[in-house]
Formats: structure tokens, sequence, C-alpha cells
């Protein structure tokens, strides 16, 4: 059975009534999260069913991340994903979550060439989107751009280590901080990116031994992904979670589910079904309003005989 695409006001039967609707997670409760001994829940999302999902599951923050390009997409890398690609799914995730906090991912080439045209384009992300707040990969050489939107009253979440916008930079999906002078890099990167406004910052593809200094360092939040459990939130793509990306995840995820399997025995039981004259069967059809007396078609010309 398909999800109905309308979003359900509150009150109405498969949504909770005013009363019991839980109060919006909004960036300072994130920021409050902070050293809590409850761990910030964040899953990517990127279109409406998954989002209401995600919501419906507790999490407090939704990213439309630009791992949709890989998940979604089947781009090889992120960087081809277009703004406009990320302000439409963002819309969708809008009208499925209703109390996390949703953060839209500044694509590849957005917030590159100049300050004025980051603005506009995170602008677009807010109201167009809907998003609360906008996600950049960089640390220290993206501070100033970070301290632009944040002076612009658009909360930015930092990424910091191993960044898949910086593919070719980095020569490939590097993990970071494994020696003295990368581990250090990356503090100084995540210390430049909360000195310029960011209220929260991933960290990702980081041993947990430096995830762990880092989280300590820090006064805002960090969410990690495949940087162990000692950061103050953590982050995980949604396909890879629920076993619908087509190649093996990365070894940081955990695997709840293999959607993709079940998807295939469905298809394989409705081709099989369909092929048998099984589907659809008497109650996939609809009934007459009257019986249809014999000969009911006759007089009925084809324009293409006349
Ligand atoms: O795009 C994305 O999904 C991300 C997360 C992996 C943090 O950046």
């Amino acid at each position: 059975m398909s999800m109905d695409p309308t979003p359900k006001p509150y009150g109405s039967p498969d949504r909770p009534g005013e009363s019991q609707r839980p109060a919006k997670v909004t960036v300072p409760v994130i920021r409050g999260r902070k050293g809590s001994e409850s761990p910030i829940l964040c899953l990517t999302a990127y279109d409406y069913p998954t989002a209401r999902l995600v919501d419906e599951a507790g999490f407090d923050l939704i990213l439309v991340g630009d791992s949709m390009a890989n998940v979604v997409l089947g781009h090889a890398s992120t960087l081809k994903i277009t703004l406009d690609q990320i302000i439409s799914a963002t819309r969708s995730v809008k009208r499925g979550a209703d109390r996390p906090l949703v953060v839209a991912d500044m694509p590849f080439g957005s917030f590159h060439v100049s300050h004025e045209e980051t603005l506009r384009n995170a602008l677009r992300l807010v109201r167009e989107g809907g998003a609360q707040a906008v996600k950049l990969e960089g640390g220290a050489a993206r501070a100033a751009t970070v301290r632009a939107l944040v002076e612009a009253d658009i909360p930015v979440m930092a990424h910091v280590g191993l960044l898949p916008q910086s593919v070719h930079t980095q020569g490939g999906y590097r993990v970071q901080g494994r020696t003295v002078a990368s581990a250090r890099r990356l503090l100084q990167d995540a210390l430049a990116v909360e000195a310029a406004g960011a209220f929260a910052v991933v960290l990702e593809g980081v041993p947990a031994e430096v995830a762990a200094v880092v989280t300590a360092r820090l006064k805002i939040p960090t969410i990690g992904i495949g940087a162990g459990g000692a950061c103050d939130g953590q982050i995980l793509v949604f396909h890879d979670v629920i076993g619908l990306t087509l190649s093996p995840p990365p070894s940081f995820v955990r695997r709840y589910a293999e959607v993709a399997e079940v998807i295939r025995g469905a298809l394989a039981g409705l081709r099989d079904d369909i092929v048998k004259r099984d589907f659809p069967g008497p109650q996939e059809c609809y009934p007459l309003k009257e019986e249809l007396p014999l000969g009911w078609d006759i007089g009925v010309e084809d324009p293409s005989n006349c």
C-alpha cells in the first residue's frame, strides 16, 4: 500500500492531536544538548515518507544530505547534486517531519564563489526549502563563510574530518586525524568553525580517540559519523541503515534491516502473480453499479472503421 502523500494535520486519525504534539527541536535545543547524557539522534532523509518515519522514530535532527547524490540519484560522488535538487528534497522532508530540526546540506559549488553567492544560496535553502539550518563542509578554510551565514541569521552545522566534497583534494575518501599532525589540524578546524559561530559540527571519518578529545574541547555538540561513541550525537545515512544501498556500506555503518531484499521479494511476487494472471483478483477490481445486459457493447462504433 502506498503512503498518502498529503501531510496529515495534527489531530487527524494517523497523527497525534495537538495536546500530544511533542515540542519541536530547535537550534538552541541542539546546542543545549552539549554534554548531555542522551545523545543527539540524527539521520538523513530525502523525501516525505522517510522523513515521516524518521520523525515517528524519535530522531532529533534530519539532514537533507548531499549523500542523496549517491544513495538516491546514483552518482559516484556527491559533487554533481545541485542546489535545486537539495531544495526540492528539503521541501518534501519538511512536509513529513514535524518535530526534528531540518538541516539542508550546501552542495559542492554553492558556497565556494563568494560570500554574496553563498548567502543567496543558503537563503534559498531556508526560504524555498524550509530548512531551519544549513550544513557545509570544511574547517578553518571555511570559517569566514560560516561567520557570514551566521551573521545573516542562518544557523550553520559545520562538517570536518573526511569531507566527501573534497574527494579530489583529499585524494579519495580518507579517514582524517590518524597522525598527531592530522589530529591537531582536525582539532584546529573544529575550533575554527566553533569560533565562527557554528551551532554544531559533524565529525566524519575520525578515530574515536581523536573525536573524544575534540568533543571534550568544543562547547558546541559534535555529531559523529564513523567517529566513535564519545560524540554528543550520531548521524548515519538512512539508506545505509535500512539496507537500501546496492553496494556494501562503509565499515562504520550498522544495518538494521535489509530493505533491498524485502523489495526484491515483493517485486518478484508481483511479477509472478501478473504472469500467472492471479493479479488483479476480484478484490482488486471495481464492482459494477448495475448489471450489464448481454450485447451492451453493440452499436458502439469503432471510429477507425467509419
Ligand atoms: O550528506 C550527508 O549525508 C552527510 C552526512 C554523512 C553527515 O554529510
